[in-house]
Formats: C-alpha cells, sequence, structure tokens
C-alpha cells in the first residue's frame, strides 16, 4: 500500500511535466509512399532542445532523432525504438540497426531497461527504468570509440568522449566531400595517436569509428531529388552537429545535445546497409591502410603497434590477404559477429545475432563475398595496450 502511494506520487508530477513517458511514441513509417519528401520536422516532430534531465550523448544521428521527439525525448529508448526508429527516419539499415542496438544493450544498460543516449539517468532512477546503467557515453573502448570525427579522444578530453569539439568540427567542415571524409578519417586516426597516449584501436573500435565517418556522408548528408548521392552543405552540417555560426565573424557557438534536422532535409532513398558500407570500407583501405589494420599505442603518444593479422586471426587473414578481394569488408563485419557472440552478457535473446545466422542477410552477403572463415579472434592480443585495460 505505502508502495503504491509512493509509486503514484513519484510518477504522477513526472507524467505530468513529461507526457512523453506515458505515451506511446509514434512509429508510423516515415518511408515515402509517394515519391520523396523531406524528413518531418512540423508539428509533433518539431525541434525542442533537451532539458536538464533529457539525456544526450555520442551519437549525433540518435540526440538529432530525441530533440525532434521520434525517439523519447528524455533521450532514454527501448531496444524495439532502437531497432527501429533509425531506420525508418534516417534510412539505416536493418543489419546496422541489429549490431549497434545489439552493441548499446550489452556494453551501455542493464537488463530490462531503457537504453540512455548519454550516460546514466538521474531523472529515471526514480522510475527505475534506468538503473545502473552506463548509457552509451559509458561505453568507452566497448562501443563509443577513440578517433571519432567530432568528440574528442576519451582520456586526452578528461573522459567528455560525448560533446562535440570545436576545432575537430571545423575540421569537418572542410572535409564534406567523400573523398574528403576518407582524409579526414585519416587525419584523425593520426592525430589519436599523435596525441592520445591509451589510443586504443582493437578490431571493433577500428570499424566503429570508421563505420561513423561513413554515417556522417552517406546518412546525414541531404539526399533531396537534385542530390541523389546525397549532399553535406555546410549549413546542414552545422545543424546536425549543434552549431550555430555568426556569419559576420564566422564565430561558432556550440550547444550541446541540440542536433536538429533542417527543413528540406531528405532522407537516404535506400536503407545504408553492409553492402553500401563495403565498397566505402575498401575505398578506406586503399586511401591508407593503416587505418584498417587494428593497434593502438604502447601508454605513450606516437608508440602505435599494429596487431599481427595472422595472430589475430589464426593465420585466416594476414597483412597481405586482407586487403584482397572483398576481405576488408569479411574482416569488419566477421569482427562484429565474433565479438557479439563472444560477449557473456549476450545471453542468446541479443537483437544483432540474427543477421548473421544462416539465411540472415549478412551471412548471405559473406557467402556472396567468399569470405575466409574466421571462427575466433584472439583477444588475449588486445591485452598489451593500456588502452584497452583502461575500458569501461
Ligand atoms: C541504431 C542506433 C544507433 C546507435 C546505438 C548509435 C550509437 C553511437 C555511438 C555509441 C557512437 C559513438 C561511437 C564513437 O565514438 O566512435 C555513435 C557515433 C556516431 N553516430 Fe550513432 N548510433 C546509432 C545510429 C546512428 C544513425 C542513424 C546515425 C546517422 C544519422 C548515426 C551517426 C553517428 C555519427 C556521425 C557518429 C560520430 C559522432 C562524432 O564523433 O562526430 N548513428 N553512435
Ligand atoms: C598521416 O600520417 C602519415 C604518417 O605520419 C602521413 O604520411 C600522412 O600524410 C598523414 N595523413 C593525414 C591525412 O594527416
Amino acid at each position: 500500500m505505502k508502495f503504491t502511494v509512493l509509486l503514484s506520487f513519484l510518477v504522477l508530477p513526472l507524467a505530468l511535466a513529461f507526457p512523453s513517458f506515458l505515451e506511446p511514441q509514434n512509429t508510423e513509417s516515415m518511408l515515402p509512399k509517394d515519391g520523396p519528401r523531406p524528413i518531418d520536422v512540423t508539428g509533433i516532430h518539431v525541434f525542442v532542445p533537451p532539458g536538464d534531465n533529457d539525456l544526450r550523448g555520442p551519437c549525433p544521428g540518435l540526440n538529432a532523432l530525441a530533440n525532434h521527439n521520434y525517439l523519447p525525448h528524455d533521450g532514454l529508448m527501448t531496444v524495439e525504438e532502437c531497432l527501429s526508429i533509425p531506420e525508418e527516419v534516417w534510412g539505416f539499415g536493418p543489419d546496422f540497426s541489429a549490431i549497434a542496438c545489439n552493441l548499446a544493450e550489452m556494453y551501455g544498460r542493464s537488463e530490462g531497461v531503457r537504453i540512455s543516449l548519454g550516460g546514466p539517468a538521474r531523472l529515471a532512477d526514480a522510475l527505475g527504468t534506468s538503473l545502473d546503467q552506463q548509457g552509451l557515453s559509458g561505453t568507452h573502448n566497448q562501443f563509443e570509440s577513440d578517433s571519432s570525427p567530432t568528440r574528442g579522444d576519451y582520456y586526452p578530453f578528461n573522459g567528455n568522449n560525448f560533446n562535440a569539439q570545436e576545432s575537430l568540427f571545423r575540421e569537418l567542415l572542410q572535409h564534406n566531400t567523400r573523398p574528403g571524409i576518407i582524409e579526414y578519417r585519416i587525419a584523425r586516426y593520426n592525430n589519436s595517436v599523435q596525441t592520445n597516449p591509451y589510443f586504443f584501436y582493437g578490431p571493433v573500435e577500428m570499424v566503429i569509428s570508421t563505420a561513423t565517418f561513413l554515417f556522417t556522408e552517406d546518412i546525414m548528408a541531404n539526399f533531396d531529388p537534385s542530390h541523389p548521392e546525397g549532399d553535406l552543405s555546410t549549413a546542414g552540417l552545422l545543424s546536425l552537429f549543434a552549431f550555430i555560426s555568426d556569419d559576420a565573424t564566422g564565430h561558432l557557438q556550440y550547444h550541446p545535445g541540440h542536433e536538429r534536422i533542417p527543413a528540406n532535409w531528405y532522407r537516404r532513398p535506400d536503407p545504408f546497409t553492409h553492402a553500401t558500407a563495403a565498397p566505402r570500407l575498401k575505398a578506406m583501405g586503399d586511401a591508407d591502410r593503416r587505418v584498417m589494420i587494428p593497434g593502438g599505442n604502447m601508454g605513450e603518444v606516437n608508440t602505435f603497434t599494429p596487431m599481427d593479422i595472422s595472430e589475430l586471426t589464426g593465420g585466416v587473414y594476414t597483412e597481405e590477404t586482407l586487403f584482397e578481394g572483398d576481405n576488408l569488408p569479411c574482416f569488419c563485419f566477421q569482427v562484429l559477429q565474433l565479438t557479439m557472440v563472444a560477449n557473456p552478457k549476450n545471453t542468446g535473446t541479443g537483437t544483432g545475432t540474427g543477421v548473421f545466422l544462416p539465411g540472415g542477410p549478412l551471412a548471405k552477403s559473406m557467402e556472396e563475398w567468399m569470405c575466409p572463415k574466421l571462427k575466433k579472434l584472439n583477444e588475449k592480443m588486445y591485452d598489451q595496450y593500456p588502452g584497452y585495460k583502461k575500458r569501461m
């Protein structure tokens, strides 16, 4: 009895102040039914900046979805929302959704609670919905990784892995083309090697951080009918990365968590899947092999020590064969698969593993790509890197 009273005491004021807690979210499909149309940013999807208790974190794509009330505005999403909403609104492929949501589930949250887009949730703690989860910000070197496009590296930036850094964002603006993004990925890798003693570029970190460069150009761009390949305008990037520019002075103002989808912004016409990503990953390797070889610094800057690919993969790949045929995309997706399957927290009910099962979309492509059969990663090799030991 006392408990019920206490509970309604807690829930009622929250429900009044934040009605979205109790209302079902709008999950109506955003797929165009009669030709392309821009992402709806009107009505219930108008931009509302996060309040003090709304959680935002390292992912600009998800932050924007919460600010436009596609995801819950408080920044806590269910696994089902994670799987469906980014796909519907942004065209994030079902395979990437399954993988990203599974990583978020495994590393970012506790069983049975919603996933925080940022750190642990204060407000939601009162409701018991997010107790002792790390949130996406708290998954350093498990999911959240160094050498990202606009977020600083965890240790050099004193644990602030979730805010954009103005200097990095300015560099991104200078690289807003397809070849530019590849060059910028290499530059960010270089910068982590040169400034971050604890830079850990393990197989998963390599794939995740590299993928976020592709998300920037291949998902967040404007695919309006006159730009079928996508357009990353300065104005669009400013809005999507929560910056406001003073045109007269060139001064930039950053509003953390205020990622906003511009008006007349068109979603990519087809979902961004592993098949779309494969040639882009190969282009990264062609531009500079180093960014496609895992490794890390040894506790001091400029001590990057690449992993021996043959030792890592039990001889299935070598540093030479990794760059032949479709082997590089094979390796990248196998890394994700093996890490997910091997994780003790993955109880088998995990959302992500299905895409790799026989008949699943990734299994099919991996057959077509004639992927070498990689059974296991030699994870013992990670122990030599101090950045891996300091993961969270
Ligand atoms: C399906 C759910 C998703 C989850 C769980 C997720 C999670 C994350 C996480 C943990 C990071 C940090 C990674 C790192 O530091 O390297 C990140 C970064 C990023 N995500 Fe997402 N994400 C999702 C969907 C999306 C979508 C749909 C987009 C694009 C619209 C997107 C765009 C990005 C970008 C551009 C970054 C890099 C940010 C930067 O450093 O500048 N993500 N995401
Ligand atoms: C990265 O560093 C390498 C080796 O120091 C150098 O050859 C390359 O030009 C650098 N690339 C960029 C984009 O900074």
